[in-house]
């Protein structure tokens, strides 16, 4: 017998602002087609004045819950993935605990920028893997929006708010790759890379500061290190591309998730695809994707889902469940 997280209910949460390309055009020297030809995106949300990560993860939580005939009282834990918390502290996780009323277990957040949601799951699955809790929340949410440089055509225009939740829960499997649930993981990071992609600013250097990126570098970098990290979690569950239904990737840009799946050996039809509409959510954008694609009737019990994404360290990675 094999303890595994499997996955319980998921949900989403997307503020009510909705930017389409056109509207930077009045700003900034862009224009639709170019957003649209390079990015893939056509339109992301902002979160509205006042509305900050915490009070979005809620919202995908209390759906996620919904979505599994769960209370808040049935969680022992919530781990938060982001990179814009509310605050410097306490933790959005904490944040999330107290206005969902729980009032039990323990909340903590994860930072591995837009591969947080991965880092975040696979931190989540060894939780219930081990013992220490029986039923987490994982999320993902971020207000990229808070982080812009609304001057930089280059990057302003590539990310959007939101978030996604899901509740893992734990159940006994054989140990075999048909067992429901997080069947393996794979996470990386490279410090090294830092000045591809960062915020210049934080606590320590007295501002906030604002999303800098080196976007042509990373895309040389994104490719290559997702098919690896995701024929690497593949080869740990003893399966292969053959054997995949979707790849839920980060949805930075359409061109990186066509050419993962390429180098994968995989179809564009096996592929969920929600860049068009949130942009680049970040941490949020996995849990999104999968909510999405859950809901549109992409994906259904049984399935096998292969998650991979790369951000801001260089951090990346990926873990392969059956849905
Ligand atoms: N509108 C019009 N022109 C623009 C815009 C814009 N919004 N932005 C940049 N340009 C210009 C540039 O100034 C440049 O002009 P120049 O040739 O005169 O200097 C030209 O377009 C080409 O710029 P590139 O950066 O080479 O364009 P590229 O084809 O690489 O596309 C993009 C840019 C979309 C950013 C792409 O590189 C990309 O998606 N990179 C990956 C981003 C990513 O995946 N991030 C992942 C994680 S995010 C995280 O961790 C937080």
């Amino acid at each position: 017998m094999t303890r595994r997280a499997v996955i319980a209910g998921i949900g989403h949460y997307l503020p009510e602002r909705i930017v389409e390309n056109a509207e930077f055009e009045a700003t900034l020297d862009t224009t639709d087609e170019w957003i649209r030809s390079r990015s893939g995106i056509e339109r992301r949300h902002f979160a509205a004045e006042g509305e900050t990560t915490s009070n979005m993860a809620t919202k995908a939580a209390q759906n996620a819950l919904a979505d599994a005939g769960l209370s808040a009282d049935d969680i022992d834990a919530i781990v938060v993935a982001t990179s814009t918390a509310d605050l410097t502290f306490p933790s959005a996780a904490t944040m999330v605990q107290a206005q969902l009323g729980m009032t039990r277990g323990f909340a903590f957040d994860v930072q591995a920028v837009c591969a947080g949601f991965v880092y975040a799951l696979s931190n989540a699955n060894a939780l219930v893997a081990s013992g220490q809790a029986n039923r987490v929340l994982v999320i993902g949410a971020e207000t990229f929006s808070k982080i812009m440089d609304w001057t930089d055509r280059s990057t302003c225009v590539l990310f959007g708010d939101g978030a996604g939740a899901l509740v893992l829960e734990a159940q006994d499997g054989t140990g075999q790759s048909d067992d429901r649930g997080i069947l393996a993981t794979d996470l990386n990071s490279d410090g090294r890379y830092k000045d591809l992609l960062y915020v210049d600013g934080g606590v320590s250097t007295q501002n906030t500061g604002h999303l800098r990126m080196q976007g042509n570098q990373v895309f040389r970098h994104a490719v290559e290190k997702l098919a690896s990290t995701a024929h690497t979690s593949l080869e740990r569950a003893e399966l292969s591309a053959d054997d995949v239904d979707w790849i839920v990737p980060h949805q930075a840009n359409i061109r990186i998730i066509q050419g993962t799946a390429k180098k994968m050996g995989l179809p564009m039809e096996k592929v969920v695809v929600t860049v068009q509409d949130h942009g680049n959510t970040s941490a949020a954008s996995i849990p999104l994707a999968l909510s999405v694609g859950k809901s549109r009737g992409q994906i259904k019990p049984g399935d096998l889902i292969v998650t991979e994404a790369i951000g801001g360290g260089l951090a990346w990675g990926s873990v392969v469940l059956r849905w």
